[in-house]
């Protein structure tokens, strides 16, 4: 196997301490490193006691380094160990000016798998890793081309629960700010994702307010974009606000801003989203959920495109496209007097409806296979495919969280299956299918189990969100709990 990082041979004075006791008077053993990497190092000490993880304390050239590391190997009193960088990029330049000022490159030789290189190639063609040691990018360029490698060699030996939990991490540390549609195209082939597209075409370059309509998950958030992106507007602000996720007595000030002082903790001026989509278009998602005094607000900026921010009286023009979209069904919301009728108006200018997944015929499959390829990529799977029987169950599942549920159950059945084919249970679709077919159930049995089912799945689809899933089960936040205590959830 080759290296990932460039190894060079050297001569260091270091010491080491048990991992989180470096206070005064803690064991310390000293030693030499005889070689070092950006990933770890090899050094001798006679004394060193046997440990899994230390600090590895040396100098170069002034600076001082203290780097956790995870011991791998101890033999004749020589110890290789991996460092556990934690913090960021900045001990690793240090670390690797000295390694580069070392490496002593043999012309024609690859300095990671050793072997030969014909040509001052940019990339090795045995191993792939890049080789452009004088470009300025060096560090940054082999660590984006190494990133997978090496995560992938640290979770090898791990069970399917525990990479589940990583892609989870990462997933909600890293990527929680950002959007994951940027990586997906826009797919659909039956009649009706046809007619939405060609409604985002006509639409887009106009300045019409659109309103757009579909359950969670359908892509209401990717039409958004997909309307500015292709409106005059693009280039400039695409601002959002999702009106759920904030408290009404926050949401005024998040929407319309204010002036410093207007209430306790406004120590500072500030603009609201309205103002900050100033010359492009701004996304009001989940506009249902607007209580009744701020959809009158609401109404007046739609009408004169003014804002007054909270504390100020100075009407501020504001130059914005208005894209809103809702789960919900608004006609029904305005005849029980929850929505205002004349904002309703406003806004239902231009409506397009998203169809649920599972009214969009061999979409799923198409959807489906899209997404394992593009997903597999990113995981380095590319040769997983869809078994006959996952395709039968995609056709077949009611996909209550729509387009999103499919990305998580694909992104899941990657990490979890052991071959090449995908199987039902892999994508966590068996459980749908066994009340039918197991013939010795009672239809009470039988109904239990659907129930329990549905209730665990769209609890995962909201992300555990008890307000969502009542609202998609179509059931009380009472009832809900109820359910849950009832089947032990
Ligand atoms: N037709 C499609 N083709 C490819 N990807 C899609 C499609 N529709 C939706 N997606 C992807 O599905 C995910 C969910 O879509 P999006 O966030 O736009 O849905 P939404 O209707 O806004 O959901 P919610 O109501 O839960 O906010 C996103 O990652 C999006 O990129
Ligand atoms: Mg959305």
């Amino acid at each position: 196997m080759s290296r990932i990082d460039a190894r060079i041979k050297c001569n260091i004075k270091c010491s080491c301490t048990p991992y989180n006791n470096e206070t005064d008077g803690a064991e310390q053993y000293s030693g030499v490193i005889l070689n070092i990497s950006l990933g770890g190092a090899l050094f001798q000490s006679n004394t060193l006691h046997e440990m899994d993880l230390m600090t590895l304390h040396f100098s170069i050239n002034g600076s001082d380094f203290n780097i956790p590391s995870r011991v791998l190997r101890m033999e004749d009193k020589r110890t290789a160990v991996r460092f556990l960088h934690q913090k960021g990029l900045e001990t690793i330049s240090q670390l690797w000016e000295f390694i580069f000022d070392n490496l002593k490159l043999q012309p024609g030789i690859c300095p990671y798998c050793d072997s030969e290189i014909k040509n001052k190639a940019e990339q090795c063609p045995n191993c792939g890793l890049f080789l452009n040691f004088d470009s300025k990018n060096y560090l940054i360029e082999h660590i984006n081309r190494t990133a997978y490698q090496r995560i992938a060699q640290r979770i090898q030996d791990f069970k399917a629960d525990q990479k589940w939990s990583i892609v989870n991490i990462l997933d909600n540390e890293f990527l929680k700010d950002k959007a994951r549609y940027d990586d997906f195209e826009f797919v659909g082939t039956c009649p009706e994702m046809l007619q939405a597209f060609s409604l985002i075409r006509k639409i887009a370059p106009t300045e019409i307010p659109v309103l757009i309509l579909g359950e969670s998950g359908t892509g209401k958030e990717l039409t958004t974009r997909a309307i500015h992106e292709r409106s005059l507007r693009k280039g400039r602000p695409l601002v959002t606000i999702n009106c759920a996720s904030i408290p009404d007595t926050l949401l005024e000030a998040e929407l319309f801003g204010y002036e410093r002082g207007s209430f306790t903790g406004a120590y500072n001026a500030r603009k609201g989203k309205i103002e900050k989509a100033d010359g492009g278009t701004l996304f009001l998602d989940e506009i249902g959920e607007l209580q009744w005094p701020l959809q009158a607000k609401l109404l007046r900026f739609l009408e004169d495109k003014t804002v007054e921010r909270i504390g100020s009286r100075k009407p501020r023009k504001v130059d914005v496209r208005v894209i809103a979209a809702t789960n919900r069904k608004l006609e029904e919301e305005v005849q029980s007097g929850i929505f205002r009728q004349d904002l309703y108006y406003r806004l239902n200018t231009f409506t397009i409806e998203l169809p649920p997944l599972r009214e969009r015929g061999q979409d799923k499959v198409i959807l489906a296979k899209y997404f394992l390829k593009t997903l597999a990529k990113e995981n380095g799977a590319t040769k997983k495919k869809m078994s006959k029987e996952s395709l039968e169950a995609i056709i077949h599942y009611e996909w209550p969280g729509n387009i999103r549920e499919m990305i998580n159950k694909i992104r899941r059945a990657i990490v979890v299956s052991e071959d090449m084919e995908i199987t039902p249970k892999d994508l966590s679709l068996t459980a749908h299918f066994t009340p039918f077919i197991d013939e010795k159930a009672t239809l009470k049995e039988v109904k239990t189990r659907i129930e329990k089912e549905k209730i665990l799945s769209v609890i995962s689809t909201c992300g555990g969100n008890l307000s969502k899933t009542a609202k998609t089960l179509g059931v009380s936040r009472t009832t809900l709990y109820n359910l849950k205590r009832k089947y032990d959830i």
